[in-house]
Formats: C-alpha cells, structure tokens, sequence
C-alpha cells in the first residue's frame, strides 16, 4: 500500500522544475513524480533536487517517470508543459499551440489517475484549465488554475515597493483571467487591515493596478526568452501545499463557474476556499459596479478564446 503524498508535475520547464524544488525543500510531499518530453534533463534536475532535500534533511524523493504510467496514484499533478510567451506576444497567442498539449496531458492523467487534484499553470491560463477539465473529465472541483495567487502576489510586491513598510501585512485581490484584463481590487486590498486608500493617492493606485496587469509581459522584456518562474511556481509550490496540509486558505484561482457571479462555462479567478478536497467553496465577493464591470470584461476576454477552442474542435462538449 501507498503511503505519503505524491506530487507529479507534467513539463520540467522553468516553471514546473521550481514548483518541485520549493516542494522538496517544503518536504510535505514524499514524492515529486517528474514527466517531461525530455527525461534525461529532467533526471538532472530530479537528482539535483533530491540531494537538496538531503542537505536539509528532509526525506523527499524527487523522480522521473518513465511513462504516463508512473503517475498512477498522484495526489495532486501539476500541468506546467508548454511554450512560454516571447516579448511582444500575449499569453493569448498560445492557445493554439498549448491546447494540444494540454489536451494530450489531460489524457494520460485521465488515463493513469484515479481522482487527483489538478493544477493548470500552462498559459493562456484560464483557457488551458477549461481544456484540462473537459479533456480529464473530473469534478469542477478537481481542476484549478493557478493564477489569481501569482497576480495577487505581484500587486503585493507593488505595495510594497511603493509604500517601503507593511511588508507581511499586504493582503492584495486580482480577480479574473490572468490575463491582460485581469482585475486588481483595489478595494479589498489592505495593509494591516487598513484599506489601501488611507495610504495611497488614486493615481498611485491606478499605477500599481497598471503594473500588476502588465507585470509577466515586463519579465518576459528582461528574460527575453522566457517567462517568469519564481512567482508563479512558488504560487503553485503554495496551492499544493495547501491542499496536501487541508490548510482550507481562500485564494483567488481559476475554476469553472457555474452561475457563481452570474456567469457559466467559463473558467476564471475568483477567491475559492482550497483544501484537500479541491475547491471546497467559492466565494462571492460583492462587487461595485466599477468592478463588476472590469470583472465582465475579463470574462469576456477568456470567453473569446473559449470560443476558438469551439471552433478549432479542441475539447470534448
Ligand atoms: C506570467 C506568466 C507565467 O504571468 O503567465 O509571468
């Protein structure tokens, strides 16, 4: 019989190699499963890893999957394969190519896992976790994209650069798609507790609403062949971490709505309670009419490639 958690991460990129490091260093899973379309890098990477773990002590087997085979008995798979973005491109102009892969990853998980939790980092974010779902074919509570964590993590940073104190005591909100129309609460947002406006004017706010819809394009114009991977593996390293502890934290992520906020069949961030069981709760934020309207509109953003999915036949109905 099994004991311990297993993590599997399908693609060893940048971001999905990070997402196991901070696992194996974090040391609640037992065992971080690495599938990647080139396994002999990833068997580099998985035994760096584990003598890592070793140095702190901690008992964390990374490994390579041979097959799709090995990801049997997943406690959690990450879907992190796929083609970052380059400068001058947004993370919608990957759909097509990353659908494919998505879908084909959906498979052998859907093929291999009996009931895991499945985390979608692979952009257009929001897109790749409705492919993910229809392809798997499990629960909405089962499929969730990380994102709205990532986002919210960015616009803390802001905050604080702008502030230079509070540190730790930053609770930021970005709802919907992660993507250029993105929806950064300024509302929710606070310091200590303390609303963001008793220390910002709303031009300053304005600017770090500006700079956290723009913050991954801004990375991928330093890296210039790549994308961000720090953040947004950490942000996943931590929704793993939760589900395995059932810690039960609200989070802004990526899942299916169904009549939540008045919007179905479509797949965008919204705070969800996440624990061992998935997406536990969603939670419905009252909204302004300000924010309601940024809100639709990042819907509608999302909806608009979910409808080219439709038309280039990607997922199953
Ligand atoms: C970013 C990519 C990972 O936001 O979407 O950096």
């Amino acid at each position: 019989m099994r004991r311990g958690k297993k993590v599997s991460i399908i693609g060893a990129g940048h971001v999905g190699s990070t997402v196991a490091y901070s696992l194996a260093l974090q040391g609640t899973a037992h065992e971080i499963v690495l599938l990647d379309s080139k396994p002999d890098i990833a068997m580099g990477k998985a035994l760096d890893m584990s003598q890592a773990a070793a140095v702190l002590r901690m008992h964390t087997k990374v490994k390579v999957a041979v097959t799709a085979k090995d990801l049997a008995d997943s406690d959690i798979v990450v879907i992190s394969a796929g083609t970052p973005r380059k400068p001058g491109m947004s993370r919608d102009d990957l759909l097509a190519a990353n659908a494919e892969t998505v879908r084909s990853i959906s498979k052998q998980i859907r093929e291999n896992c009996a009931n895991p939790m499945v985390i979608v980092v692979t952009n257009p974010l929001d897109a790749m976790t409705y492919v993910a779902l229809r392809e798997c074919g499990f629960d909405r509570r089962q499929v969730i994209g990380m994102a709205g964590l990532l986002d919210s993590g960015r616009m803390a940073s802001f905050i604080y650069e702008k502030l230079g104190y509070g540190s730790g005591q930053i609770r930021a909100m970005v709802l919907g798609g992660h993507g250029d129309s993105m929806a950064p609460l300024h509302r929710y947002s606070t310091v200590a507790g303390v609303p963001l406006t008793d220390f910002l004017s709303g031009a300053e706010i304005a600017e770090i609403v500006k700079r956290t819809r723009g913050a991954g394009a801004e990375i991928v114009g330093y890296l210039q062949s790549g994308s961000a991977y720090y953040a947004p593996a950490i942000a996943t390293a931590q929704m793993c971490e939760t589900i395995l502890r059932d810690a039960k934290q609200i989070y802004p992520c990526a899942v299916l709505l169904e009549g939540e906020y008045d919007y179905r069949n479509v797949v965008i961030g919204v705070p969800i309670v996440l624990g061992a069981n998935g997406v536990e709760k969603i939670i419905e934020v009252t909204l302004n009419k300000e924010e309601k309207d940024e809100f639709a509109k990042s819907v509608a953003s999302v909806k608009t490639l979910i409808n080219k999915l439709f038309e280039m036949g990607f997922y199953v109905q």
